[in-house]
């Protein structure tokens, strides 16, 4: 099953980018075009019956399977960037990290007021950065129609977090 073929695909490097921590690293997943195709499947088949006006995918890593749902999905995507990189106008968010802050931003136009927004990103850790991005999708009239990733660290209550913003909440390896 997928959940299966992800695990045995993804590649743990301990002790980075720091040491202590065991990093995920999803490009074998991107090597195999079958298992690409797969997840892009297994989340159309998972949001199916509820309504998604646009994928908003979370740079860098949610822009590779983002763009492809969305096709999938017959629906916009929209980017959404780390400061300084969109050239339109734009609304920002900051937020808190583990030391310091990050700021993300969304062109002005990227979805009408009422919209509901599909939030993707390839990894659920501490769910900060798909918590702003759903605060800044909300403060710009947007409603967010729930969270896809392909990987989850359960140990860091990701899920417990978004939850409570919309519980549907896809994670296909946990
Ligand atoms: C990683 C990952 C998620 C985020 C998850 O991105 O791709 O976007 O961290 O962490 P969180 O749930 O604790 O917010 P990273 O900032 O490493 O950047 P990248 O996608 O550009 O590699
Ligand atoms: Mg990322």
């Amino acid at each position: 099953m997928i959940e299966q073929q992800i695990k045995s695909a993804i590649r743990d490097i301990p002790d980075f980018p720091k040491p202590g921590i065991i990093f995920k690293d999803i490009t074998p997943i991107l090597k195999d075009p079958g298992l690409c195709g797969d997840i892009v499947d297994a989340f159309v088949r998972e949001v199916k019956g509820i309504r998604i006006d646009a994928v908003a995918g979370v740079e860098s890593r949610g822009f590779l399977f983002g763009l492809n749902l969305a096709q999938k999905l017959g629906v916009p995507f929209v980017p959404v960037r780390k400061a300084g990189k969109l050239p339109h106008t734009v609304k920002q968010k900051v937020y808190e990290l583990e030391y310091g802050t990050a700021t993300i931003e969304l062109h002005t136009d990227a979805f009408k007021a009422g919209d509901h927004i599909l939030i993707h990103d390839d990894l659920l850790a501490t769910g900060g950065t798909v918590a702003a991005t759903s605060e800044l999708i909300q403060e710009m009239g947007g409603k967010v129609a729930g969270f896809t990733f392909v990987v989850g660290l359960g140990f860091l209550n990701g899920h417990e977090r978004i939850e409570p913003i919309n519980n549907k909440v896809i994670v296909l390896a946990k």
